[in-house]
């Protein structure tokens, strides 16, 4: 249906998987609405697949064929948007410069890949005039990108602090409020199709480091490149340490950071990271549960700002690339990197671990004996870090992940909170710890997010 003046817009689909299917039933099902809002009929003439066989989550849109030719899509007269939904970096970055090479406005939801080789297609999307929409690649349903771009083009910002990885978060739920072990919750997330085919990206940070890269881009228009982002997954997150959080009044989350030293990235810096974290309960952050994503971004102008949602799954993340369809149908000047500069963005200074400072949660097994807790706090002094809390338990069973007739005998379990000192001083007292004859585990250490003013919130432990 169209007004009888407007053309159809033309989609080829590339992916028909969890978000190319969650796509094709939104434009299906909310048709009428966007036959509303852009005053034309939005069709989709092709979609590419692998396999041809496979069974589908939905029926093919009317009119449209499934093809496993690029060729179909890309030399298409009639196509004008190529959605990219098939995901990895080799051949997904073939297809997307195809596209933009013949023409056509491209839709991606695909983080990895603008992480990877970003700054060549925004120049070619730049170049060719055409709209590479990727609402989709951050938080799934949560218009971050948008926010960035548009609502909040007048501030300038401080920082950015958000949960970006759905399947993590929801392995962290999962254990904490279920006592689910974490291999049974990551498979969980992939049968509810909210992890990357290689769910290794998820767990490790990576995912949420990719997502992180293009906020600090959009955020700030500098480059940070994405190697220089130091990420820590969430393996490494046990049971012990959930409950030890929940005794501080915190919950350990996957958070990724990125904070604006001095007044702009280039000589005053970029602090930014991804690492699970403990957060204490009376901030926003830590009541985003399951597969929920959320960002919390500081304004000069507009103060604090707290976006939150679904951040996987094939309805959210089809709504977002749904969205940037319909910029393109509603003729709308692309604006892909939210600044007039078409060349790359100027390089930020990356903050390193000497200047970047937080409070610390650390857990150690000691020797039961006289003198250890003087010793420890010894090392901490010799590298300037001070402690603001102290938990001995008892029973060295309590805290160790050895069923109790396993756990060492003489051993008991240390729990500290560190006043706010540098990651490079807590790194290294670590690893003087962990050479001392007294500690007898790896240390397990994490930070603790701190309030916007970067205060320790009141923790509980102790009181
Ligand atoms: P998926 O379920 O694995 O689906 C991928 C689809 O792409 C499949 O239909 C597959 O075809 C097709 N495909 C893969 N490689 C292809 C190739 N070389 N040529 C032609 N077709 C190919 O993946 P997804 O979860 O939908 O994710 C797609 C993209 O969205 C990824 O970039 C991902 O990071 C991003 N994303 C996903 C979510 C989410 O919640 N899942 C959220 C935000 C962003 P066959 O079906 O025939 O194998
Ligand atoms: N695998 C990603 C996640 C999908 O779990 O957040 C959304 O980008």
């Amino acid at each position: 249906m169209t007004d009888g003046h407007n053309p159809p817009l033309t989609l080829g689909i590339a992916g028909f998987g969890t978000v190319g299917s969650g796509l094709i039933r939104i434009l299906r099902e909310n048709r009428a609405e966007i036959t509303a809002r852009t005053g034309r009929e939005v069709r989709v003439k092709s979609v590419l697949v692998r396999d041809l066989s496979k069974a589908r989550a939905c029926p093919l849109p009317d009119g449209a064929r499934l093809t496993d030719n690029p060729a179909d899509l890309l030399d298409d007269p009639e196509t004008d948007v190529v959605v990219e939904l098939i995901g990895g970096t080799e051949h997904a970055g073939d297809l997307v410069r195809k596209a933009l090479c013949a023409g056509k406005h491209v839709v991606t939801a695909n983080k990895a890949l603008l992480a990877e080789q970003g700054n060549d297609i925004f120049a070619l999307a730049a170049e060719k005039k055409l709209h590479l929409g990727y609402e989709a690649s951050v938080c799934g349903g949560i218009p971050i990108i948008r926010t960035l771009r548009q609502a909040l083009a007048g501030d300038r910002l401080d920082s950015l602090v958000g949960i970006l990885n759905g399947t993590s978060n929801f392995i962290l739920s999962e254990m904490s409020d279920k006592a689910m072990d974490f291999a049974s919750a990551l498979k969980e997330a992939q049968t509810l199709g909210y992890a990357e085919a290689d769910p290794v990206l998820d767990i490790d940070g990576r995912d949420a480091a990719q997502k992180l890269y293009l906020l600090i881009r959009l955020a700030w228009g500098a480059e940070y490149p994405y190697s220089a982002i130091p990420v820590c997954g969430i393996t490494d997150v046990s049971p012990i340490d959930i409950r030890y959080a929940r005794e501080f009044g915190c919950r350990i989350k996957l958070i990724c950071y990125a904070r604006l030293h001095g007044d702009d990235p280039q000589h005053g810096g970029i602090e930014a990271g991804v690492c699970p974290a403990l957060v204490h309960e009376r901030f926003l952050l830590a009541r985003v549960e399951g597969a929920y994503n959320a960002v919390r971004a500081e304004g000069n102008a507009a103060g604090s700002v707290f976006l939150h949602g679904k951040g996987a799954g094939d309805l959210p993340t089809g709504s977002s690339v749904t969205a940037d369809i319909l910029d393109i149908a509603k003729n709308m000047p692309p604006d892909n990197t939210g600044y007039a500069c078409p060349h790359l963005p100027a390089p930020a200074r990356v903050i390193a671990p000497h200047e970047s400072f937080s409070p610390h949660y650390l857990r150690l097994k000691v020797t039961d004996r006289p003198g250890v807790l003087r010793d420890m706090a010894a090392i901490l002094a010799d590298h300037a870090i001070s402690l603001a809390q102290v938990i001995q338990k008892d029973d060295a069973a309590e805290t160790s992940q050895e069923p109790a007739d396993k756990a060492e005998p003489n051993t008991v379990p240390l729990v500290l909170m560190t006043h706010k000192a540098s990651d490079d001083a807590v790194h290294k007292a670590v690893d003087a710890l962990a050479a001392s004859p007294f500690v007898r585990e790896s240390p397990v250490r994490f930070r603790v997010l701190t309030g916007k003013t970067g205060a320790l919130p009141n923790l509980r432990a102790g009181a």
